[in-house]
Order: structure tokens, then C-alpha cells, then sequence
């Protein structure tokens, strides 16, 4: 590749503040996933992204792909945030490329036909325990499956909302030692984000040790039913061990 990560981002990013458009993932979390297209590109062609909201991601997530000359996949339920998703995309001449779709990860399986196993899926849609385990299925029924997925909020939580457990049900789904790149801010004791005795005003906060996001090879076997749980041997890339020997705790 000609271009370095740090230039590229920083250009997508001037180009978002100009849109106005903010995602609810930070710089850090956008880092890594860049990092992850750049350093994997030979394993997948494209990205799915669940849950587009405004379209903050989206637009670095189509910058990245259309650098690589990938297939970008957006999805969210909302039929107001595809529009102002493709309004914003369109606007920044980023929409070449890219299939915008109205429903859940489910509905994208079945109805969109993929032409290649994409490189990353990218999930950020439903936090509750149903809803993350009904993604992680329909990841398992795409065709071709794609190489691995990444979640946000993976140790977030509010205390009114106790069924929101990315992480728990990624470790009911994957299995307790499922090797998880961590990504994005990590949360210690010296961490200024909410902690449980410290929460935001609006009650949110992430789990002592927790992380913002988390990467997962798919399995190449197809997943459990739902209730068990699965133990299988990932095996992983250099960058993956890169990232567990900097992050594991
Ligand atoms: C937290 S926001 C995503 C934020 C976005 N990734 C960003 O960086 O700004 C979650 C989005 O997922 C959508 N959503 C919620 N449940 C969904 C589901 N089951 N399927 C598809 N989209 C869903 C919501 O409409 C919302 O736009």
C-alpha cells in the first residue's frame, strides 16, 4: 500500500467534522479497525457494517474500502438513518461501491446475494442479549461467510438495562476461550471514562477491565444451537497475537 493508516484517517476525519457527522466510536476504535482492512485485505473482499445511525463509520469504513477496492455493506433497521447515511455518503462522493440496506443482519443474509467472503463484518446494532446472539447466527448463515467481525460496546453497561451483555453473549456463543482481539479504549482503574462507582449522567459505563470492542474469527464450522455453548481452536494471525500479547489483562 502507498498511503499510511495515520494520513488516511486524518483526512477522513477532517472530511467528517466538515459533514458534521459524529460516530459513537472513538478514534482509538477506529484506529484498530482501520489497521485490522489494511492488515488483512488478503482474507475477505469487502465490509458489512450493522447499525450505520448517522453514518459517522460508515464514512471511514467506505473511505477504506474504496481505497481497497471492496464492496461496503450498510445496514440499519432504520429507514431514516440508511437515508441520511446515503444522503452523507453521496455528499462526500463515497457511495460508489456501496449497498445500502434497510433491516436486520438476518434479512441482509438472506436477501443480498455476496459475491465473495467480505473481510469483516462490523456490529453495532442491538445490545441486548437476544439481539447480539441473533447477529451472531445470521454471521454464521452469511455465504460466503466473512473472515471475522467486530463488536462495539463489547463492556458497556447501564444498571437499568441488565440484558445488554455483548460480551456475555459473545462468551455464551463463542465459548469462554474464544480468542478476542481487544480493540478500541480499554477501560482500567486510570481510565476517564464512566466506571460503575462513577457513572455518566445519562447512566452508562464499562466494566472494570473491560473493552470498548473486540475482533473474533469466524469459525469456519457451522455455530451451536442456541443455549450451547462452543470451544473451538482459533488460529491466529500475527497481528491478532500482536494484539492479545499488548492487551490480554
Ligand atoms: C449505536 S448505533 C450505531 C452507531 C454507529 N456505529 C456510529 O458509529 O455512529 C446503533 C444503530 O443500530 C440500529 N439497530 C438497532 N437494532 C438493530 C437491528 N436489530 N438490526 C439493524 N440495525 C439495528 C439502530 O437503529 C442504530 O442506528
Amino acid at each position: 500500500m502507498e498511503y499510511s493508516i495515520n494520513e488516511d484517517l486524518k483526512e477522513v476525519r477532517k472530511i467528517l467534522s466538515f459533514a458534521g457527522a459524529q460516530s459513537w466510536t472513538s478514534e482509538k476504535y477506529q484506529n484498530d479497525i482501520y489497521s485490522f482492512i489494511l492488515q488483512n485485505q488478503n482474507l475477505g473482499v469487502g465490509v458489512v457494517e450493522l447499525g450505520c445511525y448517522k453514518g459517522g463509520l460508515s464514512v471511514f469504513l467506505s473511505y477504506a474500502c474504496q481505497k481497497l477496492g471492496f464492496p461496503f455493506y450498510t445496514i440499519d433497521l432504520e429507514p431514516q438513518f440508511v437515508n441520511e447515511t446515503r444522503t452523507l455518503l453521496r455528499r462526500l462522493d463515497l457511495a460508489k461501491n456501496v449497498v445500502f440496506f434497510q433491516g436486520t443482519l438476518a434479512g441482509f443474509v438472506s436477501e443480498v446475494k455476496l459475491k465473495d467472503p467480505p473481510l469483516l463484518v462490523v456490529v453495532d446494532g442491538d445490545h441486548q442479549y437476544q439481539g447480539v446472539f441473533d447477529d451472531i447466527r445470521s454471521l454464521h448463515q452469511m455465504q460466503p461467510r466473512s473472515y471475522a467481525a467486530a463488536f462495539h460496546d463489547f463492556s458497556l453497561r447501564h444498571d437499568q438495562m441488565p440484558d445488554e451483555r455483548v460480551d456475555k453473549t459473545i462468551y455464551d456463543f463463542f465459548g469462554s476461550d474464544v480468542d478476542l482481539a481487544r480493540i478500541g479504549e480499554q477501560f482500567d482503574i486510570h481510565t476517564s471514562h464512566p466506571l460503575k462507582e462513577r457513572p455518566s449522567p445519562d447512566g452508562h459505563y464499562w466494566e472494570l477491565n473491560g473493552s470498548e470492542g473486540v475482533i473474533v474469527k469466524l469459525p469456519v464450522k457451522p455455530p451451536v444451537k442456541q443455549g450451547e455453548s462452543v470451544n473451538f481452536a482459533q488460529s491466529v494471525t500475527a497481528w491478532w497475537r500482536e494484539k492479545l500479547r499488548q492487551r490480554r489483562i
